[in-house]
């Protein structure tokens, strides 16, 4: 399993994608598969159920998808927030965190009506919290700062291929 976590905006959809098709492996991006199951978009889950009840169907959802075939999965930005995600990061085989400074990310996302976390003003706060999680669980850290998704890919292709057999 390769896993992508990082804050919104690091490009872990885009760099999940473009890995997934240098590795020839399937790709899955948690959000979309929550947004299935629940039968409504991440938004309407965050509006009439609450952050919350996203975050457990969150968790469950990367649990059952971590124990499935082997695939790349791109997490959404706050995964790490629940410990018991935290814990099966850090049993999964690669646990890949891209890094974006908060002002870039905002950048990038900015306005972006389908993230109903860029609505919280203690936003700054909470990049900072996720900051210590993501690096504690990953097994990767790589620097997307000015890089196009290509080039991190390939930095992801060249650290795996120097890793120890898949588990
Ligand atoms: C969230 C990030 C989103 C999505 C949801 C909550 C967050 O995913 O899971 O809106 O708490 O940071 P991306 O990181 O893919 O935007």
């Amino acid at each position: 399993m390769i896993v992508l976590i990082g804050f919104m905006g690091a490009g872990k959809t885009t760099v999940g994608q473009l890995l997934a098709g240098r590795l020839g492996l399937p790709f899955a991006d948690a959000d979309i598969v929550i947004a299935d199951r629940a039968g409504i978009p991440v938004p309407q889950i965050f509006a009439e159920r609450g952050e919350p009840a996203f975050r457990e169907l969150e968790q469950e959802t990367i649990a059952s998808l971590l124990t499935g075939p082997r695939l790349v999965l791109a997490l959404g930005g706050g995964a790490v927030e629940h410990e018991q995600t935290r814990r099966i990061l850090k049993a999964a085989e690669h646990t890949i965190y891209l890094h974006v400074r908060y002002e870039a990310a905002l950048d990038r996302v900015g306005g972006d009506d389908g993230r109903p976390m860029l609505r919280r003003p203690d936003l700054a706060e909470v990049y900072r919290r996720r900051l210590v999680s993501y690096s504690d669980v990953a097994t990767l850290t790589i620097d997307t700062e000015g890089r196009a998704p290509e080039l991190v890919c390939t930095d992801i292709v060249r650290h795996l291929a120097g890793s120890p057999a898949a588990r």
